[in-house]
């Protein structure tokens, strides 16, 4: 299979990739971060997550982010919506676009949203349902799709179950995690081939953390399968609260970097989304954890 023309990035690192911070972050840097991904060309980001403060308190903040932010033309700002309970804040904020979160573990589902996978799917369908009244679309993903902290390997064939579960109930998009980052290369073309089965290729994104090193390499490989959409943090922020050593997603100045030897679109200006790394690392005190960020900024 060839390569994609375009790809289309999902920005997650105001939420991602800020979801794990240890010390608080004031609401206006996440504000600013926000509207300097706009700048320099990502079309789409997700913003933040109205999900239990008690739960993740560096997304506490949901409301004010959400009416806060500068919209800008022709990008896309969304957030995670667990429950009616998020979905109903969600919408008082004038969200465009929510996602609702499940996982190929039963583990993890019950250490991240307190309940079974079978119950989760119960619980999105009314969130699926109330966000199609209001005109707002919805993504969805699977966690631990290559991997999970609690139960190690997770076989292929779960995460397409959960996968089309998520898609026939309406999501319009399935974003698969390697929450972990424990996948490889050809690991990730197997679950790949497994849920393109059941859910079309082009609804599919990867979401890939790179606790490993593995991330671009595992990007690359279900780019080369048809994969058109990828999601990525700035400055590689980030990692799951309920996934004990998950560091973050993979860079998005390295994607883009890696998109652009490839010939592939994005959109996106390199220099500016890599000033946009050193910032908000500089800002929050944290490692710059983009090799093509950290050598942009040497030059
Ligand atoms: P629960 O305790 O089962 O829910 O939590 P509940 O309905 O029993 O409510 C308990 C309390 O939470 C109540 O408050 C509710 O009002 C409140 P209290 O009466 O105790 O004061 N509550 C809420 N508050 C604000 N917003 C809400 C909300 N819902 C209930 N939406 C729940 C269930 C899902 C809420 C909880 O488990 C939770 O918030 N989990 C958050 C998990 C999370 O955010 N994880 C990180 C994101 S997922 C991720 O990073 C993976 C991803 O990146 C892909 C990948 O890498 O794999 C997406
Ligand atoms: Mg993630």
């Amino acid at each position: 299979m060839a390569f994609p023309k375009q790809v289309r990035l999902v920005e997650v690192g105001p939420r991602d990739g800020l979801q794990n911070e240890p010390e608080p972050i004031a609401t206006p840097t996440k504000l600013e971060l926000i509207d300097r991904l706009g700048a320099a060309g990502t079309r789409y980001i997700e913003a933040a997550s109205f999900v239990s403060p008690k739960w993740v308190p560096q997304m506490a903040d949901h409301r004010e982010v959400m009416t806060g932010l500068t919209r800008r033309d022709g990008v896309t700002y969304a957030a995670l919506t667990p429950n009616l309970k998020g979905l109903d804040a969600a919408l008082e904020c004038g969200v465009e676009e929510v996602a609702v979160f499940g996982a190929a573990s039963e583990a993890f589902s019950r250490k991240n949203i307190n309940c079974s996978v079978a119950e989760s799917l119960t619980r999105f369908e009314p969130v699926l349902e109330r966000a199609r009244e209001a005109n707002v679309r919805v993504r969805g993903y699977v966690s631990c799709v290559l991997g999970c902290p609690y139960e190690g390997e997770i076989a292929p064939a779960k995460v397409a179950e959960v996968s089309k579960a998520l898609y026939d109930m309406g999501c319009y998009e399935v974003s698969l995690g390697d929450t972990i980052g424990t996948g490889t290369p050809l690991a990730a073309k197997r679950m790949l081939e497994a849920v393109s089965r059941d859910v079309p290729m082009g609804k599919l994104a990867a979401h890939f953390h790179d606790t490993y090193g593995q991330a671009l390499a595992n990007l690359y490989a279900v780019l080369e399968e048809g994969i058109a959409v990828v999601d990525s943090s700035v400055a590689g922020l980030g990692g799951c609260p309920y996934a004990k050593g998950a560091s973050g997603n993979v860079a998005s100045e390295d994607v883009v970097y890696l998109l652009n030897g490839l010939g592939i679109d994005t959109g996106i200006d390199l220099d500016a989304l890599a000033a946009s790394g050193t910032w908000i690392t500089q800002t929050i005190g944290r490692p710059n954890r983009s090799k093509v960020g950290v050598a942009l900024a040497s030059r």
